[in-house]
Order: structure tokens, then sequence, then C-alpha cells
């Protein structure tokens, strides 16, 4: 046994059974069918199984979490995670489970809302909607199926963006928002939640998925239409703000998966809280000791 103080040999062993017990995981979770059974008997912590994706949509789950972990780390105790783009309702409701989850956790309340027209897809603006792939109608939402599955708390906000956002004022913070709306013009409107002048509306990182950055196919996703294209024009017109993906994310998880991609993250470099230092004195890259 190493000649160490107590409460330091028991942090080199919980630290080296942490190592041991991931190495384990990491294994484990490249076994085919061992990720789908471990989602349906959800043992382990729940910042084990954000980290290894053992979620039904597992990128809600990481990005709520980091939110929710970013929020704690600067003393508030809230945030608003948002789904825009719900159509049948299955996303909102996962995002539902998963807040509860994730507030639960880390003792963090997380309010939830979903925007949609209600009606589906409102027609296409021009090209860069992708009018070859997607159209007016798609999607159409059961309001009342919807309503009586999810939770009093959760907000369903419906009607076109361009009337529902600007008005809309959310209960805490910003920390997650969820855009699937598919087309270019609806995704430029949606954005105008980030122009609040009232920074306190956000955190000072906002975490982002994009749905429509991958699939179908046949959509050829490029720069020039569709999210990405109003991803660029945002970041050309904001100097302080900008929309970017978290450089080479996908190293840092347990388990690479196509959406780890699709992970962005709204930087909001004047919000007074964006240089405040999150790095608590118990993590160990505070200090390098020989
Ligand atoms: C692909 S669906 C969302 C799917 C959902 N997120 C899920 O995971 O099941 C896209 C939705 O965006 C909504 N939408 C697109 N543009 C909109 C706009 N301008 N205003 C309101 N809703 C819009 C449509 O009504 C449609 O239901």
């Amino acid at each position: 046994m190493p000649n160490l103080p107590f409460r330091g040999w028991l942090t080199f062993k919980a630290e080296a059974d942490g190592v041991i017990a991931g190495r384990i995981l990491n294994r484990l979770t490249q076994i085919p069918g061992v990720p789908s059974l471990w989602l349906r008997y959800p043992f382990g912590s729940v910042e084990t199984r954000v980290r290894y994706g053992i979620f039904d949509r597992a990128h809600y789950a990481y990005c709520v979490y980091a939110a929710a972990d970013l929020a704690k780390r600067l003393g508030l105790n809230s945030i608003s995670a948002i789904e825009l783009g719900v159509a049948g309702g299955r996303g909102l409701l996962a995002l539902e489970r998963i807040a509860k989850t994730v507030g639960d956790s880390l003792g963090i309340r997380i309010h939830v809302t979903g925007f949609d027209s209600g009606q589906g897809m409102p027609a296409a603006t021009d090209y860069r909607d992708l009018p070859y792939v997607w159209g007016k109608g798609f999607y159409r939402m059961d309001v009342a199926k919807l309503k009586a599955e999810l939770s009093p708390d959760t907000e369903l906000i419906l009607g076109d963006l361009k009337d529902t956002i600007p008005s809309w004022i959310p209960k805490g913070s910003i920390g997650f928002v969820a855009f699937d709306l598919d087309y270019y013009s609806s995704t430029k409107t949606a954005f105008g939640l980030f122009e609040n002048d009232d920074s306190s509306t956000r955190l000072p990182r906002t975490y982002c998925y994009f749905d429509d950055l991958i699939w179908p196919e046949h959509a050829c996703h490029s720069e020039y239409t569709g999210e990405l294209c109003a991803i660029n024009e945002f970041n050309r017109e904001h100097d302080d703000k900008k929309l970017s993906p978290i450089h080479m994310f996908r190293h840092y998880r347990a388990r690479q998966q196509a959406w780890n991609d699709q992970i962005y993250v709204l930087h909001d470099f004047k919000h007074p809280l964006y240089c405040k230092n999150i790095t608590l004195s118990s993590e160990k890259h505070s200090q390098l000791p020989l």
C-alpha cells in the first residue's frame, strides 16, 4: 500500500476503481445489445448513464446534463430546456423525463418548453428550406393526445414561431435548445430566442442540438441550405455571439455516435457570467504537481 494519508489512499482507491470500472464499461458497451439492455434496466448514476449515452435521446440527455451542471457551477438554481419542432411529441416527452431525472440528480429545476405550429410544417419559403425533402402539412400534431400525456409543468406553445418566439419569456435561463424545424427559414426565426437583451434569459454557453444536419441522404445537406445555412448566417450577423460545435467532442465520448457532430454551443461572449471560472477546487486539472 503506498504511504499516503488515509484520505489520500481513499481518493487514490476510488480513482483506481473508477478507472477499472470505466475500462470494463467501455468494453461492455461495445457489445451489440448491451446499451439497449442497460437502457431497459437503468442501473448506475445519472452521470454515468449520460456518459455512456444510456437514455432515450442520449443527445438530449448529454445537453440537459451539461447545461444543468453549468448552471450549478455558476450558482444558478434553474434552467430552461426547449424543443423547437414537436410534431407528435415523442421528443418532448423524452425531454420531460430527462429533465426530471437530471434535475433531481443535480438539484436544479429544469423547465421544459416545446414550440410547434400544431398544424405541421408551414409552406417552404425558398430553395434554402429544401422543399424537395419537406413540405407544408408534414408532421401534424394530435394536440389533445399530446396534452393528455404531458406533465402539467411542461409548456407547449402553439403557433408559428414568428408570432410565439418574440414575446416568450423563459422561466429559467435557457440552457438547452433542440432545433428540429427542418427548414432554414424556421431555424432563422428560432434564433430570435438568443436575441433577448436580458442576458439572464440564457446561460453564457447554451447547449444546442441540430437535428437536420444529417438525414435523409437525398437532402444532400450543405452550408448553403437548411440548418447549416442558418447557423452560418447567424455567426456572420453576430460579433459577440457564435454558434460553434465543441471541437473534437466525439473524442470525449465513451461511445461515439453520429449525434456527437450535431451538438453546438451558443457562446455569448458579452454575457456577464461568460468569464466566471467554473473549475471546482476538487477537480484535479486545477493543479499539475510533479
Ligand atoms: C420533424 S418535426 C419535429 C419532430 C420532433 N422533434 C420529434 O423528435 O418527434 C418538425 C416540426 O417543426 C414544426 N415547425 C417547422 N417550422 C415551424 C414554424 N415556423 N413555426 C412553428 N412550427 C414549425 C412543424 O410543425 C413540425 O411539427
